[in-house]
C-alpha cells in the first residue's frame, strides 16, 4: 500500500488549491488496497458493548436506523440489499488502522478525529447529507457511486428518520464510482451521497474542529480550578445613584469583556489543547512508578519511551525557545510543565512518537521532570518498551 495518500500533488498544492475549498478524487491513491477486516468482522464489532455502530436499512422511503450494540439476530433477518452497516473509531479497535491515518500526517495530529468504516450491500447508503468535518473516504472492497456538490451551496433538509440529518437531491460536481484504492477528499458543508454498487466497504478518515463553545467550556473548567481569577471580583466604588434598582448597568458589559479578554495565551493555548487532545475513551491508569523509580530504570537499563498510539500530544513554548522557557504539554486532555531545557526530548516523542532512555541521561537528576514523565507513563500515555 503506498504511503502517498495525494497521489501526485504535494501536501503544500492540496492544502492551497482543495483543503476546506473543493472535493477531490484521487484514483489508486491507495493501490493494492487490502481491506483491513471482513464484513464479517465488522459485524462481530457491532455486537460490542463499547463499540460505536449504526445499522441503516432503506425501504424505498422508507428509512430504519439501529444504534449499537447490536445482537446477532440483527443480522440474521437482514434482505439482500439496500443496508449499510457503520462503525466509527475503528483505530481504538483494531491499532494497524492507525496506518491510514498516518498517510494524512501532513495535517497536524490534534486535527485528526476517527476512521469510521462502513459496509454497505447493493444499493445501501446513509442517504445524501452534509458533515460538518473534513473527510477522505478511502475505497476498500467493491464499487460506490458517490455524487458530490458545490461546497457551501445552499440545500434543503430533510428528515425521513429523525436520526438521519438526510439533504434533499442536489446538483453534483463529482459524479463518480469509486474501485478499490480510490480517495474521494471531501470539505465540510458539501453535499454528498454514497451509494453501493454492489458489497463494499469505505474508511472515512475525519477530522475535528472544536467550535467556540467547547473552547469556553474547557476554559472555564480551568478558570474554577485557578486561584487568580477569584481576586478579579466586581468592584464600583464610582457608582452613581439610579432610580431603577432592577436594571443593570451598561459598565456591566465592560466588566464582562474584560473577564473573556483578560485570558492570557499560555490559559487559551492549555485550554484549546486540553480540548483537541481529549480521548474518545478515557484510558485505566496504567502503571504507578514514581520518579525515583525510573530514575533507576534509566540508571540500570536500556529502553524506549513510545508515545502510546492512542494518544493525542500537543505542546506550545510559553516563550521562545530559551533556556527558561516552558514547554506545555497536553497530552489525553491533560497539561504536563516541563522546563525549556527538556523541550527537545518533549518535542521528540510528541512528534516521532520514540524517545530512547538514553537522551535522558543528562536528567538524572532533576526529579521533577522525571515525576513529570512518571505521570504521563502512569496515565498510559506514554509505554516503556524494553529494547
Ligand atoms: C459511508 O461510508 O457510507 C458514509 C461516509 C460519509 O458520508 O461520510
Ligand atoms: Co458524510
Amino acid at each position: 500500500m503506498t504511503v502517498h495518500a495525494l497521489g501526485s500533488l504535494s501536501p503544500q498544492q492540496f492544502l492551497n488549491e482543495y483543503w476546506q475549498k473543493k472535493p477531490l478524487v484521487i484514483r489508486q491513491a491507495f493501490s493494492g488496497f487490502k481491506d483491513f477486516l471482513s464484513p464479517e468482522e465488522l459485524a462481530g464489532l457491532a455486537l460490542e458493548e463499547d463499540v460505536e455502530a449504526r445499522l441503516i436499512q432503506q425501504e424505498d422511503d422508507q428509512w430504519q436506523v439501529q444504534c449499537g450494540p447490536l445482537e446477532e439476530e440483527d443480522f440474521l433477518t437482514l434482505p439482500e440489499s439496500h443496508w449499510t452497516l457503520l462503525v466509527q473509531t475503528l483505530e481504538h479497535w483494531l491499532p494497524e488502522v492507525k496506518e491510514l491515518q498516518q498517510a494524512f500526517s501532513f495535517l497536524p495530529d490534534w486535527r485528526h478525529d476517527d476512521v469510521m468504516v462502513s459496509y454497505a450491500t447493493q444499493g445501501g447508503g446513509v442517504g445524501p447529507h452534509i458533515d460538518q468535518y473534513d473527510v477522505f473516504l478511502i475505497q476498500g472492497q467493491g464499487k460506490r457511486h458517490w455524487r458530490v456538490g458545490e461546497p457551501k451551496a445552499s440545500i434543503q433538509e430533510i428528515r425521513p428518520h429523525p436520526d438521519l440529518k438526510q439533504i434533499a437531491d442536489f446538483d453534483a460536481i463529482i459524479d463518480v464510482v469509486l474501485e478499490p484504492g480510490d480517495l474521494l477528499y471531501i470539505p465540510p458543508q458539501t453535499a454528498h451521497d454514497g451509494i453501493a454498487i454492489d458489497a463494499s466497504m469505505t474508511y472515512s478518515i475525519g477530522f475535528r474542529a472544536p467550535d467556540h463553545n467547547a473552547l469556553l467550556s474547557q476554559l472555564l473548567l480551568n478558570l474554577m480550578d485557578s486561584e487568580e481569577n477569584h481576586q478579579s471580583r466586581y468592584s464600583d466604588k464610582d457608582r452613581q445613584f439610579t432610580p431603577t434598582s432592577a436594571q443593570l448597568d451598561q459598565d456591566i458589559v465592560t466588566w464582562c469583556r474584560q473577564a473573556l479578554t483578560s485570558m492570557t495565551d499560555t490559559q487559551l493555548l492549555t485550554a484549546f489543547g486540553q480540548l483537541v487532545t481529549r480521548p474518545k475513551y478515557e484510558q485505566e491508569p496504567q502503571a504507578s512508578i514514581t520518579g525515583e523509580e525510573l530514575r533507576y530504570q534509566l540508571q540500570t537499563s536500556e529502553f524506549s519511551l513510545v508515545k502510546n498510539g492512542d494518544s493525542t500530544f500537543t505542546y506550545f513554548y510559553e516563550q521562545e525557545q530559551t533556556s527558561d522557557a516552558f514547554l506545555i504539554l497536553m497530552a489525553d486532555g491533560e497539561n504536563h510543565k516541563f522546563q525549556g531545557q527538556y523541550g527537545v526530548l518533549i518535542e521528540n516523542i510528541s512528534n516521532n512518537n520514540i524517545l530512547p532512555s538514553k537522551e535522558l541521561e543528562n536528567s538524572f537528576q532533576d526529579i521533577d521532570f522525571l515525576n513529570e514523565i512518571a505521570s504521563l507513563i502512569n496515565r498510559g500515555c506514554i509505554i516503556i518498551k524494553q529494547d
